[in-house]
């Protein structure tokens, strides 16, 4: 058997959002949620993980640093994953190397721990030879990461055991290719760490916003079921109107917390304000917006009308470094022209200056890759 393996694992977004925990010993989210696993080498948490009985101690590189093992959440995961191992106790027993790296900006509200947390449960799985759904096991890492182990559309369950969390787990609801034209553009506005951790933000509004429990225990259920149901019939409209009023209230139940929790700056609800003129411009719903604990924007369209969002979107933000993508390569956005008659239509105020540092564009992904070893 190899002692050593490399995962890689990109985000996962959520479009039904995971915020505040019922439990935060055990991770255990106040309500379900679903996101979209993507497939992007640009925004791809990589892990190799060596057990090696000659290692004295074990070890960790985080974007080849040498950090701390103390970390309490990487501990857990490591407990969780060794109780279940499937090797020799003297495997077990041996030390343990990590190497862990990730290409895109961390801690700006882009689930960058999510994907590492992911990546390290599924690589320390396929170590220690343990069968089934791991996705338990990264939550431990991660609320978020218990979806980034599995890719296409994922569900995350609540579930009901509030003693051990063994139902609260996620699945892949859909695989990838069941809506081959969904697109998602991930707007960086600014990669600056943010200023309320999830962790943070999560535990102040439990604990004062009025909103929270009205949110997780009337909205969420019932917003999921509809979602499910966009998915499944692939109804874009429904599915852009769910994804929108979710982040929009997510962060509402944020700005009842106290003192407020804002996460958002004058560019994300400038993208917000532009995507709803565009639409209302369109009659109906062709782009969807999601914001996490950060000012970055991922959006949601159908691949026919990329190309003219993008140009309304470059027109009013024109600050763009770069689209990177790896369906579009090297795409000029500057100089995408948008049409007269749109932008007249859409009339988005012109004395609002945004910045978008850059736009990384792909599709839904297939989840954890096993690599070839390094
Ligand atoms: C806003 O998973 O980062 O991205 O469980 O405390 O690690 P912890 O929180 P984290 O929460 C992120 C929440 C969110 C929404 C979502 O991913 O659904």
């Amino acid at each position: 058997m190899a002692n050593s393996v490399t995962f890689a694992t990109s985000i996962n977004m959520s479009v039904i959002k995971y915020w505040g925990k019922r439990n935060e010993e055990l991770v255990l989210p106040m309500n379900g949620s679903i996101g979209l696993t993507m497939d992007s080498e640009h925004l791809c948490a990589k892990t190799t993980i060596e057990i090696n009985p000659e290692f004295k101690e074990d070890r960790i590189w985080l974007n080849g640093k040498e950090e701390t093992m103390q970390n309490p959440r990487l501990q857990n995961c490591l407990r969780e994953i060794k109780k279940r191992a499937q090797v020799p106790q003297q495997m077990v027993n041996w030390k343990i190397h990590i190497w862990s790296e990730n290409n895109f900006p961390t801690a700006a509200g882009l689930a960058s721990s999510a994907a590492g947390y992911a990546c390290l449960t599924t690589a320390l799985a396929k170590l220690y030879k343990i069968e089934g759904n791991i996705s338990g096991i990264a939550r431990f890492g991660s609320g978020s990461a218990c979806r980034a182990a599995h890719g296409g559309f994922v569900r995350w369950y609540p579930g009901f055991d509030d003693l051990t969390g063994s139902d609260c787990i996620s699945e892949t609801i859909f695989p990838a290719s069941h809506w081959p034209e969904m697109r998602i553009l991930v707007v960086v506005v600014n990669d600056s760490k943010k200023k309320v951790s999830s962790i943070e933000g999560m535990t102040r509004t439990v604990q004062t916003s009025e909103f929270m429990k009205y949110r997780a225990e009337k909205i969420s259920p019932k917003r999921i079921d509809q979602m499910l149901e966009a998915i499944t019939n692939k109804d874009f409209e429904m599915f852009a109107e769910l994804t929108n009023r979710d982040s929009n209230e997510m962060h509402g139940v944020c700005w009842a917390a106290y003192p407020p929790i804002f996460y958002n700056n004058d560019t994300t609800l400038g993208i917000i304000e532009l995507i709803h003129l565009y639409n209302n411009a369109k009659g109906g719903h062709k782009v969807a917006y999601t914001v996490d604990a950060g000012p970055n924007a991922t959006l949601f369209l159908l691949e026919k009308d990329v190309t003219e969002f993008l140009s309304i979107l470059h027109h009013h933000f024109p600050i763009i470094e770069e689209v990177i993508s790896e369906y579009f390569k090297g795409m000029p956005v500057g100089n995408i022209p948008a049409p007269q008659e749109l932008l007249e239509r859409i009339k988005y105020p012109t004395n609002k200056p945004g910045k978008l540092k850059y736009i990384i564009y792909t599709k839904v992904g297939d989840g954890p890759k096993q690599l070839p070893d390094c």
